[in-house]
């Protein structure tokens, strides 16, 4: 039974342990891929929005003007881009093919939808975190 306690005092350790990793490198990759569009906190105002022809819309408000719901899916199709669902068509680069083709690169043939998936879902789940 003591074992048992703790296994399971370990298990939830870990667990809430990955959770945290998740969002960390959710975070992360919205820093180096995003911000510089999208700005630091997700307001349109990264230092290359003033050098685009084409308005950076903020990512905070995405709850908003759905109702009041985070539209996950929508979201992630958008910044996959490979579904052909895009913002505006714009200069938003495909980020699904630039991870996969970074994931090819490290020699991750066949891993790689799994990593590009995995970092999709990382980003979606933490634009999810900094809406207002
Ligand atoms: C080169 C600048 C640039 C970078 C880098 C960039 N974006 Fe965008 N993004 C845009 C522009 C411009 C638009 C609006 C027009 C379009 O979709 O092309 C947009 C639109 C979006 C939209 C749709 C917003 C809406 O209101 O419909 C989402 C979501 C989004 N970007 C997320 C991301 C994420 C996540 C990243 C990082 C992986 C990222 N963007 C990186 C320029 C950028």
């Amino acid at each position: 039974m003591k074992r048992l306690i703790v296994l399971s005092a370990l298990f939830l350790a870990a667990s809430t342990g990955f959770a945290l990793a998740d969002a960390d490198v959710g975070r992360s990759e919205y820093t180096v891929a995003c911000a510089g569009c999208h700005g630091e906190s997700g307001l349109g105002d990264g230092p290359f929005a003033g050098l685009l022809n084409i308005a950076v819309p903020g990512l905070t408000g995405l709850t908003q003007a759905n109702d009041g719901e985070f539209p996950f899916l929508k979201t992630l199709m958008i910044v996959d881009g490979r579904t052909g669902i895009r913002g505006h068509g714009g200069p938003m680069p495909i980020w699904g093919d630039r991870y996969e083709a970074s994931a090819v690169e490290q020699g991750d043939v066949y891993g790689a939808e799994l990593i590009v998936r995995g970092r999709l879902l990382s980003l979606v789940e933490y634009l999810e975190t900094i809406q207002q």
